[in-house]
């Protein structure tokens, strides 16, 4: 049988703070084809974090097809907003949610990777996270410092996130992030220039698949997913209309679950997909085909 099989395979998750949002299925989907899973978790989540993983109100979420629950072999805490300790402002570094936390920038997980497993210990990365200070403003109405923040969460991000960890990559290593369809179409409300971030995070996709691909030997994909009401996604303020508005207008009517996303992950981050890097793939029921809105509600039978 063809399987997706991760045994011996190392996956960092960053963008994870509770069960509801993409990353959580992706974590899971990686861990059920026997990856050992890592999460990178932003500091202002992570003590509600622990708490609802400590407090058991995860624990059936968290429940794998075997029946044990899903294990996180670390949790690191992550601002991905910065690249190095001394980019971290000094009041940040002090202040409540972050001061027991030591560096939370994106070079300080990768160093912290390096000393819990060494080098050539890692093969799968997933990012997962997005922040739009100013997403319920309308483009025209955001400020270059709202822009340049969504951006910089959201996108830049990524490329930091490469140039830090594919060098603790082992051979056949891959990178995935998410993303979402306003990239390329409009999505009236998503606006603070998030739509630009992700625009930019496909474009980076590419060009990293290019530049990583042939400096680490590493593959970097996205995943275009359709909505779904995580918490990101509330903060939008329109994901219910958006949830309903695609049931009632993709080819296939159920709504998005986050394992579909899940599984497309695992798959792309398996040795079953080493011929795919610099792709964006769909998983959205469909939606994207679409070039009309029904008017009734799709036929059912
Ligand atoms: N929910 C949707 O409808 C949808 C659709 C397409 C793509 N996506 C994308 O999926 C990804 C995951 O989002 P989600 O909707 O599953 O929500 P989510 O809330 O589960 O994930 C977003 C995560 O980003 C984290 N985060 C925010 N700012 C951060 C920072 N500065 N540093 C580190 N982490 C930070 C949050 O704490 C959260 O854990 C995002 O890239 C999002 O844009 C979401």
């Amino acid at each position: 049988m063809l399987n997706i099989d991760l045994t011996g395979k190392r996956a960092l998750v960053a963008g994870v703070a509770d069960d509801a949002g993409f990353g959580f299925a992706i974590a899971k989907s990686l861990a059920e084809a026997g990856a050992a899973v890592s999460v990178g978790t932003w500091p202002p989540a992570l003590n509600i974090f622990m708490n609802l993983l400590e407090r058991g109100k995860m624990d059936e979420s968290r429940r794998l097809s075997d029946g044990s629950l899903l294990e996180f072999e670390k949790i690191y805490p992550l601002d991905a907003v910065f690249d190095t300790y001394d980019a971290m402002p000094e009041d940040l570094r002090a202040s409540k949610r972050y001061k027991d936390t030591g560096d939370f920038s994106i070079d300080g997980v990768a160093r912290r990777i390096e000393s819990d497993f060494g080098r050539n210990s890692l093969d799968i990365v997933i990012h997962s996270l997005a922040n739009g200070p100013e997403v319920k403003k309308p483009l025209l109405e955001t400020s270059r410092p709202g822009y340049l923040a969504a951006i910089g969460v959201s996108a830049y991000s990524l490329v930091s996130m490469v140039s830090r960890l594919a060098p603790l990559m082992r051979p056949g290593g891959s990178f995935l992030s998410l993303t979402y369809m306003a990239s390329e179409r409009v999505i009236p409300g998503y606006g603070g220039g998030m739509s630009s971030a992700k625009a930019a995070l496909e474009s980076d996709t590419r060009v990293l698949a290019f530049e990583a691909g042939r400096k680490y030997g590493v593959r970097i994909n996205a995943i275009s997913a359709g909505p779904l009401a995580s918490r990101a996604a509330s903060a939008i303020g329109i994901i219910e209309k958006m949830v309903e508005y695609c049931a009632e207008n993709s080819p296939l009517t159920e709504p998005l679950r986050a394992e579909e996303v899940g599984q497309v992950a695992a798959f792309l981050s398996s040795p079953l997909a080493t011929g795919i890097t610099g792709t964006v793939v769909y998983v959205d029921k469909g939606f994207h085909a679409m070039g009309m809105a029904l008017q009734d509600a799709p036929p059912q039978d």
